[in-house]
């Protein structure tokens, strides 16, 4: 599967947009190499990465499967390389490695790497290319890991990278795993389409929902409510976007106006470590932008409440126990989709099929 960026120099490649970036992402056979941004996932390939998480989960509920799905990528190993604070997505990631039988390093504290000393970061990556075969990296800097995949793919060892969040920009697993939710949850009632997705908090900042905003495009009739204080409203990026393919959207503050028209409410924190000055987000008013057992009885009784994790006090605990809490199975569920993902890099989803095809 060895791809490498020949053609396109990193000056030329910054200039691309996400659209045109994309073809240089994948594999000839449609499904991601690096996986960067949430553009680099269409309609069928959703689909693909559902059915195959789906077969996965049911897999591995024996130990014949356990063992099966162990041997897949056993010849592999994965380097996790999350220079910003994770427990979610650092373990779900683990676990998928090991669900799939790769093996794992990591690197999570940069004080005590040779970046300290000086190394760059396209050095450290390539040291951790002579290792590993695949990266698995979280960042706060917007474009890094595609500069990474640049540099790798430009190398002779091109190995795959997956971006675990970057900056405020994109966070493409975590927008897998919510479509995948979202299928989930309305695959016994209609599917995912007709629906309004209602998205609320820190839209500005957060990049969750800047690449599900993107994802959820891909599928019919997909109304997007921005639910936000004015300083932390959604980027005019994102809205462009929205424009372009015709979705229709709506920006708001009123939070209890919104909430009787949505399907699901994806909910976010106050991502207040990206304040430039002290203090600047804990001037902004945000108590009429969080869930209690008020907006629960304001909420269709068909509709799902979602949260990327991790919560403040945007939820109130007292709506855990309500069936429309999806938020701790949108959890397990990114383990199930972040394994398909990584079957998918490494060639496995056709062995994976007929193994599902002859057991169940
Ligand atoms: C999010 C992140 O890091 O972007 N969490 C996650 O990956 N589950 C959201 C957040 O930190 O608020």
């Amino acid at each position: 599967m060895a791809k490498r960026i020949f053609d396109v120099s990193w000056d030329q490649f910054q200039t691309l947009s996400l659209a045109e970036k994309t073809p240089y992402l994948m594999q000839t056979d449609g499904v991601p190499y690096h996986t960067l941004i949430a553009q680099q996932f269409g309609h069928s390939l959703l689909e693909r990465l559902a059915l195959l998480a789906n077969e996965i989960r049911a897999i591995a509920k024996t130990r014949a499967g356990t063992e099966f799905l162990r041997s897949q990528v056993a010849h592999k190993r994965a380097m996790l390389y999350f220079s910003q604070p994770s427990s979610r997505t650092f373990l779900s990631f683990v676990s998928a490695c090991q669900i799939l039988g790769v093996p794992t390093g990591e690197v999570r504290d940069i004080s005590i790497s040779s970046e300290f000393k000086g190394e760059s970061r396209e050095d450290s990556v390539r040291t951790f290319s002579s290792y590993f075969d695949l990266i698995i990296m979280r960042t706060p800097e917007k474009g890094l890991a595609e500069r990474m995949a640049w540099v790798l793919s430009n190398s002779e060892r091109p190995i795959p990278i997956i971006n675990a969040g970057s900056g405020q920009d994109q966070h493409p697993t975590q927008a897998l795993l919510d479509t995948y939710t979202l299928l989930r949850s309305f695959e016994r009632c209609g599917g995912l389409r007709d629906r309004t997705v209602l998205f609320c908090g820190d839209l500005l900042r957060g990049r969750t929902v800047r690449s599900l905003s993107y994802l959820l495009t891909n599928y019919p009739n997909i109304k997007q409510v921005f639910v936000a204080p004015g300083p932390l409203q959604i980027g005019e990026d994102v809205l462009a976007v929205l424009k372009a393919k015709n979705v229709a959207y709506e920006l708001t503050d009123d939070f209890h106006a919104a909430i009787p028209q949505a399907d699901a409410v994806y909910m976010t924190r106050i991502q207040d470590e990206w304040d430039t000055t002290q203090g600047e987000s804990a001037k902004i008013d945000t108590r009429r932008f969080k869930f209690g057992i008020d907006e629960l009885k304001l909420l269709s009784p068909r509709a799902i409440i979602m949260h990327p994790l991790p919560r403040r006090d945007e939820i109130s605990t007292a709506v855990d126990s309500d069936p429309r809490a999806m938020y701790w199975r949108q959890m397990r569920n990114g383990m199930w989709i972040r394994t398909a993902l990584i079957a998918m890099t490494f060639g496995c989803e056709k062995r994976i099929h007929e193994y599902f095809r002859h057991n169940y």
